[in-house]
Parts: structure tokens; sequence; C-alpha cells
């Protein structure tokens, strides 16, 4: 049994008011939405729920208005590439009504104005959740990336309705437990990007639960100086020296093998294919050069660590990887995981916005067994903190459990 409900356990719903928390948050250029892979995402659960004759009333923020009516921050310009991904109509309300909910038609879709122009929603407003649930009949939270927010649209409704997971919550919960949860062993983490300090509790938290840490980016500048490499103008954070030893020591005592690189890819300057480009081993870095990525020979060594393995998880890019040839050590490591998983000798499981980005650059985010669309939720997961909006579908679950 699942430790949340999801809609296999809605029963009938004809005629029901659904309130479905998606995230629609999806990245803007000039005017319009550059990625749909959230309105993907959202598509099964909408679908579904509509199809079983429920009106389906969809809760999603988009942006950061911080509780004013700000249209720059519409929702409404995501109705039509909604309907787009869906096949059929979607109508948009600036705010729910019980005669405008009573005029709809059963399976009908209809998105309601940015949840973040309420004042409430970021509060998590008791009296909000309790206004907004009294329109419904039960609420589906669909939205893991907006899931480490505790807002009355991602956790409040669940104290005043019967909550269920969506399918897209569904299959981010069951791959991330597949994970990290209760992984085959051995398993591995890459994690990646610019800085340990913001990713200081990710990698305590992996110690104690991964066999082998792969870092990368920046990051690893910082560890290999701790080590006492020199590592010439490269992204460091040398305050964080001790720090980055301690963490060494810890991974030591449970048993978790940090990989850092031995050969690494310089240049004295981040521009494509520098003339100062050269591959070297750590120990060689010049004063006036900087490490853009790990080099061919620990690619090599790492594609091996993850052959060993049986479960992935992989947070954050090997280098500078948004400029050429800086992105050859993600690209050749995200084809050996992706390789390996299409093999199924690996679950690889990814997320976090530039991860995404560097696997769909290296072309295999279809091959890795599991792409999360979430980012600061992926991250705080990665940390092993408690989800607001997970923790109260679980509750439903546990206080149901109680009352039997
Ligand atoms: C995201 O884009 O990661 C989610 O929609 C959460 O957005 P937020 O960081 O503004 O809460």
């Amino acid at each position: 049994m699942k430790p949340f409900k999801t809609l296999d356990d809605m029963g009938e719903i004809t005629g029901k008011v659904v309130l479905v928390r998606e995230d629609l948050n999806v990245p803007m250029q000039d005017g319009a939405f550059s990625d749909d892979t959230r309105l993907r995402a959202a598509m099964p659960t909408i679908s579904e729920l509509s199809d079983r004759g429920a009106k389906v009333l969809v809760l999603a923020h988009f942006g950061r208005p911080k509780g004013e009516v700000n249209m720059k921050y519409s929702l409404e310009p995501v109705v039509a590439p909604l309907a787009a991904v869906l096949g059929r109509p979607v109508g948009f309300m600036m705010r729910l009504t019980p005669d405008g909910i009573a005029a709809l038609a059963n399976g009908a879709i209809v998105v309601i104005e940015n949840s973040r122009f309420a004042p409430g929603e970021e509060k998590n407003d008791p009296e909000m959740a309790k206004a907004l649930a009294s329109l419904g009949d039960m609420y589906v939270n669909d939205a893991f990336s907006a899931a480490h927010r505790a807002h009355v649209t991602t956790e409040g409704l669940a104290h005043h309705l019967p909550a269920f997971a969506g399918r897209s919550m569904e299959k981010e919960l069951d791959a991330l437990q597949a994970a990290l949860g209760s992984p085959v062993k051995p398993v591995a983490a890459v994690v990646g990007g610019a800085k340990v300090s913001s990713k200081l509790d990710v990698l305590t938290h992996l110690m104690t639960r991964v066999d082998h840490l792969i870092i990368g980016g920046g990051m690893a500048n910082t560890f290999l100086a701790a080590r006492g490499v020199d590592v010439g103008k490269s992204l460091c954070e040398h305050d964080l020296a001790e720090t980055a030893e301690k963490i060494m020591d810890a991974a030591d005592a449970a048993g978790c093998t940090i990989h850092l690189p031995y050969d690494v890819v310089v240049a004295k300057e981040f521009a494509a294919n520098p003339p100062s480009l050269r591959t070297c081993n750590v120990h060689e870095v010049a004063p006036d050069e900087m490490i853009l990525d790990v080099g061919p020979a620990a690619v090599e060594a790492l594609a091996d660590v993850l052959k060993t393995c049986r479960t992935l998880v992989w947070n954050g890019p090997l280098g500078a990887f948004e400029m050429a040839p800086f992105d050859a050590a993600t690209v050749a490591l995200a084809r050996t995981a992706a390789a390996l998983t299409k093999e199924g000798s690996l679950v690889s499981v990814a997320g976090g916005g530039d991860t995404v980005a560097a696997l769909n650059h290296a072309g295999v985010a279809a091959d890795f067994s599991f792409v999360s669309t979430a980012g600061g939720a992926f991250l705080e997961w990665m940390e092993g903190k408690d989800l607001p909006g997970v923790a109260a579908l679980m509750q439903q679950v546990g206080s149901a459990a109680a009352a039997h």
C-alpha cells in the first residue's frame, strides 16, 4: 500500500468538484512559454478527472506576486497552451464562486487565476483554506515541484478535504522512493553545481544514504583545495575548506566514497573553445588557469563506478556545461548513465533546474528512469527534508489508518 491516496482511491467522482493543485509555473521568454514540460506533466491527472466526470478546478501559482494582484503574473496566458496539450477546452476564472462552479458541466476544466494573488496563500492562512475547501468536494495535489511550500493550495487544503496525490505527484514519489527511500544498492549520487555552500545539506544527507558520492562543478574545486590542491583562479570557496574536510571525514566514517576529479579541463578564460584550453592533472593547474570541467580520464573512471551501481541520483552538472567544450564530462557521464539504464542495470533519477537542461543538452533525458520536473523541491528532498505538501498527503493515510 502506498503511504498516500491516489486517484484510484477517489471512488465515484461524477459531478464532484475537485480542486487540483498543478504546477503551471512554466518558463516564459519574451511573453511566450518556452517549455511545456510542466503542462505535459499536468495532463494525465486533469484528463483523467475530466474523463471521470468531475468538475476540474485547477489551482496554480505563477511567479512570485507576493499576495498582490499583478497581471504580469496572470495565469491566463497559460490556458491556451494547456488546452493545446490536453487537446480539450479549458476555461479560466478570476476567482472561484459557488455560482460559477454550479454553472460548470461535468468534465469541465477551468484554470483559476494565480493562487499567489491572494494574500493568504503563502501564509497558509487557515481561513482562506477553509473558505476555498468549502467550494470543493475533494483535493488533488499534483504539484510535487511546489510541495516544498506550505501554502494554502499546496498544504492547507489537505487538512480540510479528502486529499489525493495526482498521477504526476504519484510518479515523482514512487521514483524518489526507488532512488533514495529503499534503493537497490550500490547507490551513486552525482552532485554538481557551483557552490558547496548551497548544497551542504544535500551532501551531508547523501553521504549516509549512498555508496559513491561523485562531486563535480565548482564544488569539486572547494574539495580539491581542501585537500591541498592549488586550483589556480578556479571558482572555489576557500573559506569552506574546513567544512569540506569534515564532510570528507564523515563520508569516510559512513562508508561512502567521495569521488573528485584527478584530471581536469582548464583555461585562462571562460569562453567557447579558448586558445588556452588544455587538459591536465589536478596538481598541474597554473595560477592563472581555472578548472572548467572534469577531465576525460576521470570521466572514464566515473563511468566504471556507475557500471558497478544499481541506482543513481543526479543533481547538477559536472562542468560549466553551458559552454562547449566544458559540457563534455556531463554529456559523457549522462550518456553512460542513460545506456546503463536502457540495458536495465541502473535505475537513474535526476532533478533540479540545471540538471534537466544538462540532460536535455546531452539528448538523454528520455532514457533516464525518471527526470523530476522539480527544482527547489527536488533539492529539499535530496536534503532529506519533509516536504509539507507531501507530508500533508501522507498524514491523511496516517489518520485514516489510526481511525481504523
Ligand atoms: C518552481 O518553479 O520550482 C516551483 O513552481 C516553485 O516556485 P517558487 O520557488 O516560486 O515557490
